[in-house]
């Protein structure tokens, strides 16, 4: 992954304190917190999240999540990694104008009894949303705390019908050129593409991604549909889905083609296994300490702090190897 040193890390990047903590406790201590399916839209509301971004209606609150405090929704929707519209963090923000997640169609193809091209209202609508505070943490040694809206991966599969042969998951982003000017360059070969075990995508935690705070996906965020696996280096999260495919064999992988040495095709969060040029027993979480440049460094957790839930899928895998 390219990744920047200090000195090219513009000052607009530099994150101010996290409000939303504060927010959030007044909200508790007010009694709103604790009410249920209405939650999101009420933090949003004292987020002051723009009008601009459309609300989601009927989101539950799933008792998984973590306690930590959310980084702020400006934090999430202007410090991405999305190649498509340049490879700067401030890119899918300020690049990403022209991007129409709507309509939008997503093929679902190889192994399934079920194969066709589906539109996102038949694919989503059947299901309950949920927000789920889940970490982010980036190969590149940032991380984040984000409130996502979604659905468990797992129940959307289970209705397009792998067959017996599926024994992994393929997913592809959108190639949209004139839309996504990162992609008239060839940082990446487009598409984008992206891959789990089956037993990955049908864990209870991988989730199909629809909104985050409440509100539908911005854009920089991989609008409208994008995976999130918690336990992994957030490359695997694949952004704006428009393939799912069931396959017999290992998916290629953009990141493990572009640097097989660098990047594996499991890439599970792991601070005992370094990336070649950096180590991963440490991150930087955005938006704490006094900014980018000092922010404090806070260990990394084993499967990203997941490993209760996730580490019998590799029992026997030497994660060194399979990294
Ligand atoms: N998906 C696509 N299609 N293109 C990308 O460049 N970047 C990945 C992942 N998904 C990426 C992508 C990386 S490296 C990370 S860390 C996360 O998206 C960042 O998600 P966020 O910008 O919503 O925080």
């Amino acid at each position: 992954m390219l990744i920047r040193r200090p000195p090219d890390i513009k000052s607009s990047e530099i994150t101010p304190e996290r409000h939303y903590f504060n927010r959030r406790e007044l909200l508790r201590s007010a009694g709103f917190i604790g009410a249920g399916a209405l939650l999101s839209q009420a933090v949003a509301a004292a987020d002051g999240i723009p009008a601009s971004h459309r609300r989601l209606a009927g989101v539950q609150r799933w008792p998984g999540s973590l306690r930590d405090a959310p980084n702020t929704f400006e934090e999430i929707t202007t410090y991405n990694n999305f190649y498509e519209f340049g490879t700067g963090k401030s890119d899918p923000a300020e690049a990403s104008g022209r991007f129409r997640p709507k309509p939008w169609k997503v093929k679902i193809d190889g192994e399934t009894d079920a194969p066709g091209t589906y539109d996102y209202d038949t694919i989503v609508k059947p299901h309950a949303l949920e927000e789920r505070i889940y970490r982010l943490r980036c190969v590149e040694a940032w991380s984040m705390v984000v409130p996502w809206v979604g659905i468990p991966l797992r129940d959307v599969l289970k209705r397009y019908k792998p067959t017996s042969r599926a024994k992994y998951v393929a997913f592809e982003t959108v190639v949209r050129p004139a839309e996504m000017p990162g992609q008239r360059s060839r940082t990446l070969d487009w598409p984008y593409v992206e891959g789990l075990t089956i037993a990955e995508a049908m864990h209870p935690l991988t989730l199909l991604v629809v909104g985050v705070y409440g509100v539908e996906l911005p854009a920089q965020n991989g609008a409208p549909l994008r995976l999130m696996v918690p336990w992994k280096y957030g490359f695997k999260s694949i952004k704006s889905i428009v393939r799912i495919s069931f396959t017999e064999k290992q998916p290629p992988t953009t990141w493990s083609m572009s640097a097989p040495d660098e990047y594996g095709f499991y890439a599970n969060v792991n601070p005992e296994v370094d990336h070649p040029r950096w180590s991963q027993a440490t991150e930087r979480r955005v938006g704490s300490g006094i900014g980018s440049l000092f922010a404090a460094r806070q260990d990394t957790l084993m499967f990203n702090g997941y490993a209760d839930q996730v580490a019998s899928l590799y029992t026997g895998l030497d994660l060194t190897r399979n990294f």
